[in-house]
């Protein structure tokens, strides 16, 4: 099929579709839900998704820059495309997201297979980005920030799961030293309340069980029109939708209040789980990351809490190796991890982004070797934490959403937690999309076993 004219030349899309696209998505939630809002803005304007890869007549890559490997990855997969366009020089190659915002208009240098890139705020541009690079512009690109975009009024293009992620807010304010976000994402903002309310209940009338609010920093949440913070939202959002679990991620743990911990103790729809990223258990590096709490301040905050709302859990982010940690240091992430016993933890070893305040201040002066061997050290700690947690559970009555058969019984659901953990259960009259007790009854380290309680 003959597409289009390009500077000139004649271009061919074998058997790909040129009003069909596929995209990649990287990193965090917040992209996952980005990629649904950019579905969204592109059927708008005739677009389609493609079935995959191979009939799609534009890929575009929603990336993260969070870590190095998080960018190799995004540059191993355009050697891959690369390889597509030679075969078929018609295919058009987009990167939305992190990366684009950070390297900006450099990419279309060091990867000329790149035909346009379109920055966190700049979704509503695609299509005409698109049907720029499609009738031959070079260089095609859209990298401003816009504080005023909470894309309100985008109903995203979700899946058929039973979750759903709802962004309450973009951006972030905090300048943690390691992080590139607020450089990628660029300055908070809430998105109003009526939006949030609105979507969360069309969400509930189509089906969905579990809803996350999501934002970098959710504490930090203001309704632009009134003023309200995240605890009235997060209380107003699950009498919404009773019928719904809800939850929530990420709260900074300087901002992390007592007003939240009552809502959460106040709401039984409300999951008992708060993912608060400690980053280190040491007060003289969380001081250089500019985390603005102490480890002791972090503490105090997780007995109160725990002390609220007993037998809620929390999972973490752990940071091996960032500029200056000397083993003290590090046994002190260690020591902090075996008293808090969080339920799991994300963990990485520092890797320097460009830009960052601990980039251009600091010296990236932990060797490779020591930051692997310390991640290691995390992580087998961890790894014993979580068994021991799971083996601690066989006994007890926990809350289960079931999501689908179990690969291998029709007899059998599985489903997760209030914490996320997988159960294996017995179903009983039980369906997906379910939301039931369950008596868990044994554990691997990966998975819980159980018997649904019909009658709970
Ligand atoms: N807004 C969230 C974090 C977003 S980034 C928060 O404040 O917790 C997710 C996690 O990536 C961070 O919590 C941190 O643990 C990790 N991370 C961020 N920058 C990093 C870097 N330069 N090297 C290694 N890990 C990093
Ligand atoms: Fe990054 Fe800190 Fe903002 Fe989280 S709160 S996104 S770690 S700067
Ligand atoms: Fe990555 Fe951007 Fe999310 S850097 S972690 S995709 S906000």
């Amino acid at each position: 099929m003959l597409l289009r004219q390009n500077r000139g030349r004649e271009v061919f899309l074998l058997k790909r579709d040129p009003a069909k696209f596929h995209i990649y998505t990287f990193g965090c939630q917040m992209n996952q839900a980005d990629s649904d809002i950019m579905t969204t803005l592109l059927r708008n304007e005739g677009y389609l998704p493609a079935s995959s890869e191979d009939d799609a007549g534009i890929i575009l890559l929603n990336t993260c820059a969070v870590r190095e490997n998080a960018v190799e990855r995004i540059e191993h997969r355009l050697q891959h495309l690369k390889g597509l366009k030679r075969k078929d020089p018609g295919l058009l190659v987009g990167l939305s997201g992190c990366v684009p915002q950070y390297r900006r208009e450099k990419l279309f240098d060091d990867f000329p297979v790149i035909d346009f890139l379109a920055g966190p705020d700049a979704y509503r541009s695609l299509p005409s980005l698109i049907a720029e690079a499609a009738s031959g512009c070079r260089r095609v690109s859209s990298l401003e920030f816009d504080i005023s975009e909470t894309y309100v009024g985008v109903a995203p293009s979700r899946n058929d799961s039973l979750s759903a992620f709802v962004p309450v807010m973009r951006g972030c304010n905090n300048m943690c030293a390691f992080c590139v976000v607020p450089f990628t994402r660029g300055r908070e903002r809430s998105h109003p309340f009526g939006s949030i309310i609105n979507e969360v209940r069309e969400i509930s009338e189509r089906g969905i069980r579990e809803i996350t609010l999501l934002g970098q920093n959710v504490n930090s949440y203001r309704d632009p029109e009134t003023g309200m913070d995240f605890p009235q939202l997060l209380d107003a959002v699950s009498r919404e939708v009773p019928e719904l679990r809800i939850r929530f991620t990420t709260s900074h743990p300087k901002d992390m209040s007592r007003s939240l911990a009552e809502t959460i103790a106040s709401r039984t729809n409300i999951c008992n789980h708060i993912h608060l990223p400690v980053q280190s258990g040491s007060t003289r590096m969380l001081g250089r990351m500019n985390r603005g709490h102490t480890i002791e301040e972090y503490r105090a905050k997780i007995d109160m809490i725990r002390a609220m709302i007993p037998g809620i859990s929390f999972s973490t982010d752990i940071i091996a190796g960032f500029c200056g940690e000397s083993e003290d240091d590090h046994r002190k992430t260690l020591e902090l991890m075996r008293d808090i016993r969080f339920d799991s933890a994300f963990m990485f070893y520092y890797s320097v982004r460009p830009g960052t305040l601990a980039a251009s201040t600091m010296q990236d002066d932990v060797s490779e070797e020591v930051k692997k061997r310390r991640l290691q050290e995390i992580i087998d700690i961890q790894s014993a934490l979580s068994a021991d947690l799971h083996h601690e559970a066989v006994g007890t009555v926990v809350e289960v959403l079931a999501e689908t058969e179990s690969r291998r019984s029709s007899g059998q659901l599985m489903g997760r937690t209030e914490t996320n953990r997988v159960v294996v259960f017995d179903r009983g009259s039980s369906s997906p999309g379910d939301l039931l007790m369950v008596k868990i009854t044994g554990s691997t380290s990966a998975t819980l076993t159980g018997e649904s309680l019909p009658n709970y």
